[in-house]
């Protein structure tokens, strides 16, 4: 049982709040600010209940050293926005400096602390520093569910030394996903797109044991497609992964599990939205060709095996969605997705990587039961992996 922070009743004290500023930014601005604003529930709850906050974050990989393009400093206009509130910046990581005026600072008030990953000792989980975070208040909330697979100070450390608590953002992604894993309405459906199987045998594994049809997709399917003597032309594949993809297969077949593989190919000379694309069946692809999308015949197949299932779990795309038109087939199966959800024929839960841009471009996402903010945490947790910054939430 995870300790959720509604229950602590926390009032007039101040609160280390882990969040997961991590978000795609480029040219001045981001794409996406959900994992800000989806922490907004657990901000207006710590505020309204007059606490001081204090927020702490990584963004990008600076690998210990102060990198200027990496400070937090630049998402206060987006967090003062979000969060309807004026956030004090504390630029540097000199923790003696600012427990003093912290503490001074009158209930509420809010602060955000320089990117923790500018110090070495974050990711090495370093128990003074972790230490060193937790003398910033009186509690610890983690609302950083995309970061919680990893053990570092401000995730897990932090926790040895003050009270922590789960906030809403952790709850909720921890109750969808044992929706869709621990406890699932059956028959369960996993899609897994994205371009290597090598970053995702253990999770291809561990879905084998839970789901009913595991649907491959994406140039991952072209190894799959290979290792079963197929020819696939000049596509992407992992050549080193091959016996892997056949072992795969082979012990499928003593699963309860289905391995549901395209049975036609969109093909083209290149990735290259102007050159010809054409369908053919799985056994015809032309050696000087790449797959680069499932044909409609495979969408229907896929359709078919929804319309059986209770509960999909989608993680990465199933073609080359970011040219024309190879993201029909993400497309169209998306929208599917979609409308069984919104008639609550099914449960829909996508996250991981790719996942989310994949299917935002067809703007079906937002009818899905649960997008995950999770990237690798997502991966680990599909990979049957505890996270450490979940674990020691628990009771
Ligand atoms: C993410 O974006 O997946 C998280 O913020 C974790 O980032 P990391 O992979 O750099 O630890």
């Amino acid at each position: 049982m995870i300790k959720k922070i509604q229950d602590a009743k926390i009032k007039k004290q101040t609160v280390v709040l882990r969040l997961d500023l991590n978000i795609p930014y480029s040219n001045g601005k981001s794409s996406d600010i959900s994992r800000i604003e989806k922490a907004k529930e657990t901000v207006d709850h710590l505020i309204k209940n007059e606490n001081r906050v204090v927020i702490l974050s990584h963004f990008g990989r600076p690998d210990g050293k102060i990198t200027k393009d990496l400070s937090l400093r630049k998402l206060l206009g987006y967090l003062n926005e979000t969060f309807n509130l004026d956030i004090k910046f504390l630029p540097s990581l000199e923790i003696d400096l600012w427990t003093k005026e912290i503490k001074a600072a009158p209930f509420p008030s809010i602060f955000l602390l320089e990117n923790v990953r500018f110090s070495k000792l974050e990711e090495l989980n370093d128990p003074d520093f972790s230490s060193k975070l937790a003398s910033l208040g009186d509690v610890y909330c983690n609302d950083a569910f995309s970061v919680s697979h990893r053990a570092h100070a401000s995730t897990q450390g932090i926790t040895n030394y003050i009270p922590s608590f789960a906030g809403f953002l952790v709850q909720s992604e921890l109750k969808a996903l044992s929706l869709a894993l621990d406890k699932p309405l059956k028959p369960v459906t996993a899609i897994v797109g994205g371009s290597k199987i090598s970053t995702k045998i253990e999770l291809l594994d561990n879905l084998s044991n839970k789901v009913e049809y595991l649907i491959i997709g994406g140039a991952m399917a072209n190894t799959f497609l290979s290792a079963q003597g197929y020819g696939i032309g000049i596509s992407l594949t992992e050549k080193k992964m091959l016996q892997t993809a056949k072992k795969i297969v082979q012990e499928m077949k003593y699963k309860k599990c289905k391995l549901v593989l395209p049975l036609d190919i969109v093909c083209s000379e290149s990735l290259n939205e102007k050159k010809e694309a054409k369908t053919f069946r799985v056994d015809c692809c032309p050696i000087d060709k790449m797959i680069l999308d499932i044909g409609t015949q495979s969408q229907k197949n896929i359709k078919d095996i929804i319309n059986k299932s209770k509960t999909l779990i989608w993680n990465g795309p199933l073609g080359a969605f970011e040219t024309r038109p190879f993201d029909q087939g993400t497309n169209n199966i998306a929208n599917h997705v979609a409308n069984r959800t919104s008639k609550k024929q099914l449960i829909s839960i996508a996250g991981g990587g790719d996942t989310v841009s994949a299917l935002n471009t067809s703007s079906s996402i937002s009818k899905f039961s649960y997008v995950s903010t999770a990237g690798g945490a997502f991966l680990e947790w599909l990979e049957g992996k505890s996270l450490p910054g979940i674990e020691s939430l628990k009771l």
